[in-house]
């Protein structure tokens, strides 16, 4: 039998500063798990892999307004503060920090955007993909980002493939503003289908149609495997399986996986990134490794 008990919820910064801190005097090395809540087993899996990494584990839920650059999607973005608190709870998450919105934008907000004399911008990793589709998006999350680590100070931060361009920008963070934080990432945990969980998916009607995405992701690797090596031949055999799925597909992009420029062909490892709106309008992204098979000379 394990025994969890549950994690101490802090609302205001003073407060989780003073913990945080407490800890840190004790010699312990703080690990922090960020998320917006609605917390699935992909969440879970960040919680369970930086346990391993860390003497303290802390996560924050916060539904960070400034990016989402869609006030419909903010404003119906699930919210379970309280099984949250359970969930994190039995995968180890000893501290909950779940600030309200004045909280971390002090200075207000405008629009969803922030209302403020100092902003931190995302880099040039930012500008494609999500970041074309989703103007501002990754400003918002690296602005909240460099608030959060103010506040919070970890050690070490765990963030998810899910999210592979979240990844890339988020370590250009760390590297640009010599923020002193080790970053582990953890591979994409699925549904049954195959469908990446996402906090979105609870807004799916029938989740069925969206394994499309998976199935054409294995499709394209395989194609890959075979020894087709043009991203446009295997981008457009993505989209006409997302299309035949019902699915509307918004990008597909084969990637240099560490610089995220776009490819033409492909020759070893790459990134094949999907965006595609599903069934109720829910916008659903996933990725995975793609490898162009060497051919020896
Ligand atoms: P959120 O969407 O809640 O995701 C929090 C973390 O969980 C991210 O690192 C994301 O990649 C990871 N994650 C989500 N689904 C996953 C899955 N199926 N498998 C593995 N990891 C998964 O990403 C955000 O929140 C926000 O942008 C945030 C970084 C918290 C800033 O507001």
């Amino acid at each position: 039998m394990t025994l969890t008990t549950d994690p101490v919820v802090c609302r205001r910064k003073e407060e989780v500063r003073r913990y945080l801190g407490e800890r840190r005097r004790q010699g312990q090395r703080i690990g922090v798990v960020p998320t917006m809540g609605a917390l699935h087993e992909g969440h879970v899996a960040l919680a369970r892999a930086l346990r391993q990494h860390c003497d303290f584990l802390a996560m924050w839920i916060f539904v960070n307004p400034t990016q989402f650059n869609d006030p419909v999607d903010y404003e119906r973005y699930p919210r379970t503060l309280q099984r949250d608190c359970k969930v994190a709870g039995e995968a180890g998450v000893e501290l909950i920090f779940a600030p309200e919105v004045e909280e971390i934008y002090p200075a207000g907000l405008d629009a969803y955007r922030p209302g403020l004399s100092v902003r931190v911008r995302a880099g040039d990793r930012s500008l494609r993909y999500e970041g074309e589709h989703r103007p501002g998006h990754f400003d918002g999350v690296i602005h909240v980002c460099t608030v959060m680590f103010n506040i919070l100070q970890p050690d070490v931060v765990a963030f998810g493939e899910k999210d592979f361009q979240q990844v890339s920008v988020i370590r250009q963070l760390l590297v640009d503003l010599s923020l002193p934080i080790e970053l582990i990432t953890v591979p994409i945990v699925r549904g049954e289908g195959g469908l990446a969980l996402s906090s979105r998916n609870k807004l799916l009607h029938d989740e069925g149609p969206a394994t499309a995405i998976w199935h054409s992701l294995q499709h394209a690797c395989a194609r890959a495997e075979g020894g087709e090596t043009s991203v446009q031949t295997l981008a457009t055999e993505v989209s006409q399986r997302l299309l035949a799925a019902g699915l509307r597909p918004e990008y597909v992009a084969i990637v240099d996986p560490d610089t995220l420029q776009p490819l033409e062909r492909l020759a070893g490892e790459a990134r094949l990134l999907v965006a595609a709106f599903a069934d109720n309008n829910v916008r659903l992204i996933d990725n995975i490794a793609i490898r162009g098979r060497v051919i020896e000379a």
